[in-house]
């Protein structure tokens, strides 16, 4: 029998909590308190979910462990600094992320901002290094796909555009979510594709489950700030996101049509994996733990 999907994602929680502990820097002089920043935003207890999914597709290939880990890792580091930095005054102002302080406000907003530039730095030095994977062709197409996935065509611009809330339309809503959301997610599965010189035809169903898995993660993250309840989620719910003028499916169509919505995509996303038979299954089954979640 298979292990159960909670089994295999907190296993892959333990595996990069541990990892990214060795990789992440100490310091002995003042510069201390960032690499303690850092370490407090990236080692806090985060449901590791893009890891998961990057260890899942990699086993879907039998790949060695050691590259997929440092990947995922690099990875983690770029999203933990799009916590820190979505949670700043000048983003989302928010005071608690993973049932904690946020970093700015266990330390400063200078540290805040200097720990994301700094997490962001050590997911490149991460992935670039030379025992991620000896080929450097390789080791430059896996930074390449992550830079775009979290600049300006990706996570950074969805971000801009977030707070902009400049549209009704849920087309361009959409975009703006598979971009802050989606596109990272997106990149848990294209980096152990890389890993694997997987094929087209390979690639294809891996990457469609994961477009419409990232936007339903997003859209199930909406409903949890309107239904969610703080003590769980670990942040502050309450409705915050329509209270400060941002538009997502929740704002646009309502709780029970973006439930829909989540549904609908759910169902898609398996469905792109059937082709897999046996191999995909850890992955099918991960969509409705993925999306039913409290936290
Ligand atoms: C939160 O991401 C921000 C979104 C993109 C919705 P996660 O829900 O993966 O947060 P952690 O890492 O588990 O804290
Ligand atoms: C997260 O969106 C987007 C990021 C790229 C960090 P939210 O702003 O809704 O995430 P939470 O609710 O603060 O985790
Ligand atoms: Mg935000
Ligand atoms: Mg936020
Ligand atoms: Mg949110």
């Amino acid at each position: 029998m298979s292990a159960s999907v909670a089994q295999r994602v907190a296993e892959a929680a333990d595996l990069v909590t541990v990892a990214l502990d060795a990789l992440l820097p100490r310091a002995d002089g003042p510069e201390q308190r960032l690499t303690e920043a850092m370490r407090y935003a990236a080692l806090g207890p985060g449901k590791r979910l893009r890891p998961f999914f990057a260890l899942e597709t990699a086993r879907m290939f039998d790949l060695e462990e050691r590259p997929v880990l440092r990947a995922a890792c690099a990875l983690e580091c770029i999203h933990a600094y799009s916590l820190v930095h979505d949670d700043l005054p000048a983003l989302d102002d928010d005071d608690l992320r993973r049932g904690r302080l946020t970093v700015h406000k266990a330390y400063d907003e200078a540290t805040a901002v200097l720990t994301g530039d700094a997490l962001q730095s050590a997911a490149f030095e991460i992935m670039a290094h030379p025992d991620t994977h000896s080929d450097g062709a390789v080791r430059s197409e896996l930074v390449r796909k992550l830079a775009v996935a979290s600049g300006a065509r990706g996570m950074a611009g969805g971000q801009m555009i977030d707070l902009l809330g400049v549209t009704d339309d849920l087309g361009a809503v959409a975009r703006m979510q598979r971009m802050k959301t989606g596109a990272l997610i997106a990149c848990a599965f294209e980096l152990p594709l890389i890993l694997a010189h997987a094929s087209e035809a390979e690639r294809q169903p891996l990457m469609a489950f994961a477009q419409d898995l990232g936007l339903a993660y997003q859209i199930v993250d909406d409903l949890l700030d309107v239904e969610g309840d703080d003590d769980l989620l670990g942040k502050a719910a309450g409705g915050k996101d329509a209270a400060r003028g941002k538009v997502n499916y929740v704002t646009l169509l309502g709780v029970e049509q973006a439930n829909e919505r989540v549904a609908l995509l759910a169902h898609q996303a398996r469905a792109h994996l059937e082709i897999w038979g046996e191999r995909g299954k850890i992955l099918r089954d991960s969509v409705d733990f993925v999306l039913d979640r409290r936290n």
